[in-house]
């Protein structure tokens, strides 16, 4: 990663540490986990929580167009980072809640770097209420989470009827983490 990249995240994190939950950006190991199931023949790529661009990176080396890649990010610094850093790529300033508003329809899988695990369940809710309401049938939601449980809660995997796969622990990040594919039963 660039050390540019670095210090805008570590400049962010101290202004808006409630937003970004994290001791650093992902490791390349860790998204290439994340982006692995990835195919670029299939239909467009959501992003949520872009940050500084790690797995935007990642997903766009596993050959998914930049015009295929929609990219929702709320900190304007990193929104403007992510514009120049990968041009074509589309880049949405909002929150993630609003992704279902999105026109896109057969989307192939939603990858979040977002802090979910610290979020309200209203706005889990909103988040994978959007997945759902994009995805292609037999798409996932790809969540990475540091803790040792799924890190979507039982009140919205219940309501919205989610299972899900788990990786091996990645130990090559910090922390060490895991990466979750939620779909719909
Ligand atoms: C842990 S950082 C992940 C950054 C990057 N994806 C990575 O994995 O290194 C979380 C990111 O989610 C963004 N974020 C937090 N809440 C959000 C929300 N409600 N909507 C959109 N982005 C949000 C933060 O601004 C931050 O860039």
């Amino acid at each position: 990663m660039a050390s540019s990249e670095f210090a805008l995240f570590m400049g962010q994190l101290l202004r808006r540490p409630h937003q970004i939950v994290a001791l650093a950006p992902s490791s390349a190991v860790l998204c290439a986990e994340m982006t692995r199931e990835l195919d670029p023949t299939r239909g467009p790529v959501v992003e949520l929580g872009a940050g500084t661009g790690s797995i935007t990176k990642a997903i766009l080396d596993a050959g998914i167009a930049p015009e295929n890649c929609h990219s929702i990010e709320m900190n304007p610094g990193f929104c403007d980072r992510l514009r120049s850093r990968f041009p074509g790529l589309n880049v949405h300033q909002m929150s993630a809640g609003e992704c279902g508003t999105l026109p896109l329809s057969g989307v192939q899988a939603v990858v979040s770097g977002l802090p979910l695990l610290s979020m309200s369940t209203k706005l889990q809710r909103d988040i994978l209420s959007g997945f759902a309401k994009l995805v292609a049938p037999g798409g996932d939601y790809v969540q990475f989470t540091y803790g040792p449980k799924p890190p979507v809660t039982k009140a919205v995997r219940d309501e919205l009827g989610l299972t899900w796969r788990k990786s091996h622990k990645i130990w090559w990040n910090m922390p060490p983490a895991r990466v979750y594919r939620f779909s719909q039963e």
